[in-house]
C-alpha cells in the first residue's frame, strides 16, 4: 500500500495541500447557510414534544425511558432525563457506549444478548451504569450470570414476554417463572420485571383499532402478572409501549414504564396514524436538501437520496409547501414532482422533508443540526450511529 501511495505521489508534481470539508454549520448561522444534505431538528417543535409525553406519564404516575434507538443522539438522551424520563432505552450493547460516555446511567438493553463479546462489554458497561436487559432463554441467562461474574459486575434482568409481536420472548407464564427461579438461583443477576413491547400495533392507523389491539396485549401481560402473583413472585417493572400506543399504554394500569422513541420527531409515517384529541405531537425532524436540477416544468430533484433518508416507510415529504411531492428517491437524488410550473421551487431553493421513518435516518448522519427560529443553536453528533452491534 505505502508503494502504490508513494507512486501515486510521485506522479504528481505539484505539492498537494490537505482539502479539510468545511462544517455543515456553525452555531449562529442562518438557516440558509446550512450546507445539504443535512439533517436539522426545530428545537422550540422538539422540546414541546419531549414535555407532551413527559407530562402524559407523569399524570398517570408511569415513568419515561424512552428508546434512544431513534435518535443515537446522547444530547438529545440527556435532554430527555433533564426533562424527567429514568433513563434510555437502546437496542444494542455498543449503541449504549456513547451514551454511558455521556453520562448516562441508567440503561435498559430492550432486547437478548447473546455472544461472549457482547457480553463481556455489557459487563463493562454495568461497572459504570445501571444496565438492564432482557432475556427469553435459560442458557443466555447462564452466559450473561457467567459473564457477570467474571468481570464483578450486576446487571438487573428484564424477562421478554411476546405478546404478540411474533419476535423475541417467552410464549409462556411457566417458560417465564422458570426463567425467574433461575434468575434467582444464579450470581450477579436480579430479577427486575418483564418487558412486553409489541412494534406490530404501534402503526395502526385507527385510534379505535390500536385501542383494541393495546388492550389485547394488556390482557396477555396480565395472564403473566396472575401467574407471578400465584407464585408469589414480585414484578416491579413491566416496560414496553411505544408512541403509538403511549397513550393507551399508561393508562392500562400494568406498565410501569413506557419505552416510546419516536414522538420526540414525529416521522411522517407516525403523523398518519389517527392521533385522536389525546396527544399533539408535530413534526420537529427533517432532511434539509437543495434543488440541484430544475429539468422540466413540473420536475425538481434535490440532493438528497437513500444516503440521507430512509424510504422503506415511504419516500420524504416536501414540508412546507404545495402541489410539489417526492415521487422518487435514488442513492443522492430524489425526484419531485410539482402540479404546476408556479409549484416548481428555482434552483437552489432549499426544501425541508419530512423522513417516513426517523431511526433509520438518524443512523445515515453523522450529526443533527439543531435550529430555533431562524438559527442554528447546535450541532449535536448521532454517536451511535452505526453501533448495530
Ligand atoms: C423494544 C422497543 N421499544 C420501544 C420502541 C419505540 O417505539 P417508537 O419509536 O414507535 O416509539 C421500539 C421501536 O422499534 C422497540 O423496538
Amino acid at each position: 500500500m505505502e508503494d502504490v501511495k508513494q507512486a501515486v505521489l510521485d506522479s504528481e508534481p505539484q505539492k498537494i495541500e490537505k482539502v479539510a470539508i468545511p462544517p455543515i454549520a456553525r452555531p449562529g448561522d442562518s438557516i440558509s447557510a446550512i450546507d445539504t444534505p443535512s439533517l436539522i431538528l426545530d428545537l422550540d417543535v422538539f422540546e414541546d414534544n419531549l414535555r407532551t409525553m413527559q407530562v402524559l406519564a407523569e399524570r398517570h404516575g408511569v415513568a419515561l425511558r424512552p428508546h434512544a434507538k431513534a435518535h443515537k443522539c446522547p444530547e438529545i438522551a440527556l435532554r430527555q432525563i433533564a426533562l424527567g424520563a429514568v433513563g434510555i432505552c437502546c437496542q444494542k450493547v455498543s449503541e449504549a457506549v456513547p451514551f454511558v460516555a455521556a453520562g448516562v446511567r441508567d440503561i435498559l438493553i430492550s432486547n437478548e444478548i447473546v455472544g461472549s463479546g457482547k457480553l463481556a462489554l455489557l459487563a463493562r458497561l454495568a461497572k459504570q451504569a445501571h444496565m438492564i436487559v432482557c432475556v427469553d432463554n435459560p442458557k443466555a441467562l447462564e452466559a450473561l450470570s457467567a459473564m457477570m461474574v467474571e468481570h464483578d459486575a450486576n446487571v438487573r434482568v428484564l424477562i421478554e414476554l411476546d405478546v404478540g409481536q411474533k419476535r423475541c420472548g417467552v410464549q409462556t407464564p411457566e417458560e417465564a417463572i422458570a426463567l425467574v427461579h433461575l434468575i434467582r438461583k444464579l450470581p450477579h443477576v436480579s430479577f427486575a420485571g418483564v418487558q412486553a413491547y409489541h412494534g406490530g400495533i404501534q402503526h395502526k392507523r385507527s385510534w379505535d383499532q390500536r385501542q383494541k389491539a393495546a388492550d389485547k396485549t394488556v390482557r396477555q401481560i396480565r395472564q403473566y402478572l396472575d401467574a407471578f402473583y400465584a407464585a408469589s413472585i414480585d414484578c416491579a417493572v413491566v416496560s414496553g409501549g411505544g408512541t403509538g400506543t403511549a397513550a393507551f399504554d399508561v393508562a392500562s394500569g400494568v406498565f410501569t414504564e413506557i419505552q416510546a422513541g419516536s414522538y420526540a420527531f414525529m416521522d411522517s409515517d407516525y403523523a398518519a396514524i389517527d392521533w385522536g384529541e389525546a396527544l399533539s405531537f408535530r413534526h420537529s425532524l427533517f432532511l434539509l436538501g437543495t434543488v440541484m436540477s430544475t429539468p422540466t416544468p413540473d420536475r425538481a430533484v434535490v440532493d438528497l437520496g437513500l444516503k440521507s433518508t430512509s424510504a422503506e416507510s415511504g419516500a420524504p415529504q416536501v414540508a412546507d409547501r404545495e402541489g410539489l411531492r417526492c415521487v422518487g428517491v435514488h442513492d443522492e437524488h430524489s425526484i419531485l414532482l410539482a402540479s404546476s410550473r408556479r409549484h416548481r421551487p428555482e434552483l437552489g431553493t432549499h426544501l425541508r422533508m419530512i423522513p417516513g421513518h426517523c431511526d433509520p435516518t438518524f443512523n445515515l448522519h453523522d450529526c443533527v443540526v439543531a435550529i430555533r427560529g431562524h438559527h442554528v443553536e447546535a450541532i449535536w453528533p448521532i454517536s451511535a450511529r452505526g453501533l448495530s452491534r
